[in-house]
């Protein structure tokens, strides 16, 4: 280093925009950090259960695909994603109702770009976006950086409320409708065969983008399949899906499944984030469908979550006291509690916390403020005996504090 250069350096004068300046870290990792520590029993993080990661059959699917894609899974590759497992999931897609082809996938590092990227996209200072309420807070994470504003509308045990749809698009014309269709995050809510044909049309009457934020829509373990926003909307939605919860998150492999033409823009726009997702990642996971290790995967994942989901709920029925409401899902990681209205989540959590047991408070997922009574649990991560635990501790909590 040049000698005195570094009395002369004052990063800590860098000018910041205010438009990153007021970002906000995730609050949710902010709980994470600390329902991290030693003995604590966490219902905080979206955290698939790590002892379903099938390492062994990826000690040898990874080894495959050095013996048979070798250099070409080390080098760069297109922005839009490797045909081959662009091929799969178009075929998946296809299989389940979507008829898609290789032109309509792109592959993002994780369906949490496919939201920045869409909001890149579509967004200017200012305008609205439509999403429910309460609405995933890692997609207006990424939407406050563009500076969104939002129009929300109320949620009951169907879905979205079709008849404020139709109202906030005629007020407050919303350039993109997100939505997280199935075993919401953070309610575990899924919306009603009637709500989502009633949904397409209006996108479609009103030319706006709806995007189908989709990771739970293979993790479904009880009730009736429903068609996805996709297959009843067409090129009318965008729909973003992932391997983070039917397989492993740490991959990043995740994809954008929208008209040919957009598609092509939005190769552009991910082109100048980060060239493309990992090349290798990308041939670990065509080699893990395309051997038929995923279906599998999710057979595993889901009866392994529905006994999660039924410990949690038989746990909740026990423990918590009169007055408390809670989702029952029937897929996803989620559910959602109401506690009495004077009651504060955020305050209790320092409390829970002293107990050993974590959740993530409601507010974050309000965009314009409000759920002060809410909370989100997780049942996939805990063991079975760890769920019972936490609930017990948290009806004790809650007891005291009515
Ligand atoms: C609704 C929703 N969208 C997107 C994501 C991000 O997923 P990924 O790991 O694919 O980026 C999550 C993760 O919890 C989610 O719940």
């Amino acid at each position: 280093m040049i000698s005195g250069i570094e009395e002369k350096v004052h990063p800590e004068k860098w000018i910041i925009p205010d438009r990153v300046r007021k970002l906000s870290t995730s609050i949710i990792r902010e709980i994470l950090k600390f329902s991290s520590q030693p003995g604590v029993i966490s219902f905080a993080g979206g955290l698939p259960a790590p002892e379903l990661f099938p390492l062994d059959i990826m000690k040898k699917v990874t080894a495959d695909v050095i013996e048979k894609h070798g250099a070409a899974s080390m080098q760069y590759s297109l922005s839009q994603g490797i045909i081959q497992l662009r091929e799969v999931i178009a075929e998946r897609a296809s299989r389940l109702g979507s008829p898609s082809g290789p032109e309509n996938i792109l592959i993002t590092s994780g369906s949490q770009q496919g939201i920045e990227m869409l909001a890149r996209a579509f967004i200017d200072p200012g305008d609205y976006i439509l999403t429910e309420l309460p609405t995933y807070v890692g997609a207006l994470q990424a939407f406050n950086f563009y500076q969104a504003r939002y129009v929300t509308v109320d949620m009951d045990s169907e879905g979205m409320l079709i008849d404020q749809v139709e109202e906030r698009i005629k007020t407050f014309h919303p350039k993109l409708i997100y939505t997280v269709s199935n075993f919401q995050n953070p309610t575990g809510i899924t919306m009603s065969l009637e709500r989502r044909e009633q949904l397409v049309e209006l996108a479609a009457a009103y030319d706006i983008p709806l995007v189908d934020d989709n990771p739970y829509g293979d993790v479904r373990f009880s009730g009736t399949p429903l068609p996805m926003l996709k297959s009843l909307g067409g090129d009318g939605v965008v729909e973003l899906g992932t391997f983070s919860k039917t397989f492993a998150p740490g991959l990043r492999v995740a994809w954008m499944n929208a008209p040919a033409d957009i598609i092509k823009t939005f190769e552009k726009v991910k082109q100048a984030s980060d060239l493309h997702t990992s090349t290798f990642c990308q041939f670990v996971l065509y080699e893990f469908i395309s051997q038929g290790h995923l279906d599998t995967q999710i057979e595993r994942i889901k009866k392994d979550y529905m006994a999660k989901r039924d410990i949690m709920l038989g746990a909740l029925e026990e423990h918590f006291p009169e007055g408390i409401t809670w989702t029952r899902p029937q897929g996803g990681l989620f559910l959602w509690v109401e506690l009495p209205k004077h009651m504060s989540a955020k305050d209790l959590l320092d409390k829970a916390v002293e107990l050993k047991v974590a959740y993530v408070y409601g507010t974050p997922f309000f965009p314009n403020g409000g759920g002060d009574n809410t909370m989100r649990l997780n049942f996939s991560n805990a063991s079975p005996e760890g769920l019972v635990e936490g609930v017990k501790r948290l009806g004790k909590l809650f007891k005291d504090n009515l």
